[in-house]
C-alpha cells in the first residue's frame, strides 16, 4: 500500500520510523468519501479527494472473556483501537468504564419504560473527551510529536492539558475567548499555554489548521491526528453494549457538536456485530443539538444532505460548532437507523439539567442538558418509542458550566439560625 500524501496533510515525524505494531490491528487509513487507501501514518485528509481518513483494521478473533479480563478502563478494548498492544493500561488516570445507570426516576417522569444514563462525567477531567485524547496521545507518541495541541470548545482542552501534563509532553490548547470561566481554569491549571482566541470555535479550528501546516511536530489531536483521536469515542459504544450484558440498546440519544462521537458509537455497534460479540439487531440513533447551534438538526428537518454552517449563539458552548466536520455522516447514521436529529432552546437545556439532577442525582453540563432535553422532546413529539430500551449519554460535568443554572436554582430561603425562623420560612 502506498500513496502520495501532500505536505499539508502530514504531521512531521522527525524522520522517525514507526514501530511494528504501533497501531495494533490497524492496517491503514481509508477515505470515507472515495475509499482510497493510505498507509498508516500521521495523515488525515485523502490525497485524492480531501475527504476524511478513517482507520481500517483487520481485527483478530476477540472474545467477550478476553475483554472482560482486561483493565476497568478503555484499554480493555485495545485490540479494537489503533494503539500498540504494549500500551500502558493500568494507571488510575486512564479513562473509561464509566457507570451505566438505570434511570428509573427519569424514565418514570418522561414516560419511558426502560431508560439508562451512560454517565461519562466521571472520567479524569469530567468529560468523554478523555477517551479520545488517550488514543490521540498514543498516536502522538508513536509519531514523536513534540507538542500536543487542540482547538476546543472547552472539554477537549481540559483533557489534552491534563493528559499532556501527566505524559510530560508540551501542550498548547486553543479556545474561544468567551468560554465559561471554569472551563478555562480547568485547562490553565494543567498547562501554561492556554490560548484564548477572539472568535468562535470555527475560527479557532481554522487557526489550528493553519498552525498545523506551519509548525513541525505539532499533534493537533482533532485536526492532524483526528483519525486516531476519533476512534476513542468507539469505547463509549463498546462499554454500553458490554454493560447491558453484551447487548445493543434499541435507541440511543447522543449530543452532536462536530458529530464525531455519534458516528463512532454507531461504528462501535457495527464492529461488535461483525465480531459476533453482540447479536445483530436494529437500533435507532438520535442526535441532540441546541437550537442556537443546530446546523445538523436543521438539515435533518429540511430533508437535505448538505449542512449549512451557522454562527453559534447558545449556552451549550461545548456543542457550539457551527460548521461540523462530521455533520453529514451524522445525518446518514440517524436517517439509516430510523432515528432523528432534534434541537431544544437554552431554557429547555437549563430545565433538563435540573430535571436530571433532581431525578437521578447526576449534575450534567449544558451538553448533557441538551441531550436529556432532546430526549424529552423526542418523547413529547412522538419521535421515540417509549416502550423500547433507551440509552442517553451524559458527556460532561455540571460543575464546569455552573453559570448556566446559577439563576434557576439557589437557596429556597435565607433565615436566622433558630427553629422558629425555619418554621416560618415555609420550606417544609
Ligand atoms: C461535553 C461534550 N459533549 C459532546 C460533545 C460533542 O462531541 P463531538 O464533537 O464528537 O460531536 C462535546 C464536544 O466538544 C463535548 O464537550
Ligand atoms: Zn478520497
Amino acid at each position: 500500500m502506498s500513496a502520495v500524501v501532500t505536505e499539508s496533510t502530514q504531521v512531521a515525524t522527525a524522520g522517525r520510523e514507526l514501530r511494528d505494531g504501533a497501531f495494533g490491528h490497524a492496517t491503514g487509513l481509508s477515505c470515507r468519501e472515495c475509499g482510497h487507501q493510505v498507509e498508516l501514518g500521521p495523515h488525515y485528509a485523502c490525497p485524492e479527494c480531501f475527504g476524511p481518513l478513517e482507520i481500517a483494521y483487520e481485527f483478530p478473533a476477540v472474545t467477550r472473556e478476553e475483554i472482560e479480563a482486561g483493565p476497568a478502563n478503555i484499554w480493555r478494548y485495545k485490540a479494537l483501537l489503533p494503539v500498540p498492544s504494549d500500551i500502558e493500561t493500568s494507571p488510575n488516570m486512564e479513562p473509561g468504564f464509566t457507570r451505566l445507570l438505570k434511570a428509573n426516576n427519569l424514565g418514570r417522569t418522561l414516560g419511558i419504560d426502560n431508560l439508562w444514563v451512560k454517565d461519562d462525567s466521571t472520567n479524569p477531567t469530567n468529560s468523554f473527551k478523555d477517551r479520545v485524547v488517550a488514543c490521540a496521545l498514543s498516536a502522538a507518541r508513536e509519531f514523536g510529536s513534540s507538542v500536543f495541541a487542540c482547538p476546543s470548545t472547552g472539554n477537549l482542552a481540559n483533557a489534552v492539558a491534563a493528559a499532556g501534563a501527566r505524559a510530560g509532553i508540551k501542550t498548547v490548547v486553543f479556545i474561544p475567548s468567551n468560554l465559561e470561566k471554569p472551563k478555562q481554569i480547568n485547562s490553565a491549571i494543567y498547562t501554561d499555554s492556554l490560548v484564548a482566541v477572539n472568535g468562535n470555535y470555527d475560527d479557532v479550528n481554522k487557526l489550528a489548521s493553519e498552525i498545523a501546516g506551519e509548525e513541525d511536530g505539532w499533534a493537533f489531536v482533532n485536526v492532524n491526528v483526528r483519525p486516531y483521536y476519533a476512534e476513542g469515542s468507539k469505547t463509549l459504544g463498546y462499554e454500553i453494549a458490554e454493560q447491558l450484558g453484551w447487548r445493543l440498546p434499541d435507541q440511543i440519544v447522543i449530543p452532536v457538536a462536530s458529530g464525531s462521537q455519534l458516528t463512532k458509537v454507531h461504528k462501535a455497534f457495527q464492529e461488535l456485530i461483525k465480531l459476533g460479540l453482540v447479536e445483530d439487531k436494529p437500533y435507532k440513533v438520535y442526535g441532540a443539538q441546541a437550537t442556537g447551534c443546530s446546523p445538523v438538526s436543521v438539515a435533518y428537518k429540511s430533508g437535505v444532505d448538505a449542512i449549512r454552517p451557522v454562527k453559534p449563539d447558545t449556552i451549550a458552548k461545548s456543542l457550539a460548532i457551527g460548521n461540523p466536520a462530521d455533520g453529514i455522516y451524522v445525518l446518514d447514521v440517524c436517517r439509516q437507523t430510523g432515528g432523528a436529529v432534534e434541537d431544544i432552546t437554552d431554557d429547555e437545556v437549563r430545565e433538563a439539567i435540573v430535571l436530571l439532577a433532581r431525578t437521578e442525582g447526576i449534575f450534567t453540563e449544558t451538553a448533557g442538558g441538551t441531550t436529556v432535553g432532546v430526549l424529552k422532546k423526542l418523547v413529547e413529539t412522538g419521535q421515540l418509542d417509549t416502550s423500547l430500551e433507551t440509552v442517553v449519554i451524559n458527556t460532561g460535568h455540571g460543575l464546569k458550566t455552573l453559570d448556566a443554572v446559577a439563576d434557576v436554582v439557589g437557596a429556597r430561603a435565607t433565615i436566622e439560625p433558630n427553629y422558629a425562623a425555619f418554621r416560618a420560612s415555609g420550606v417544609v
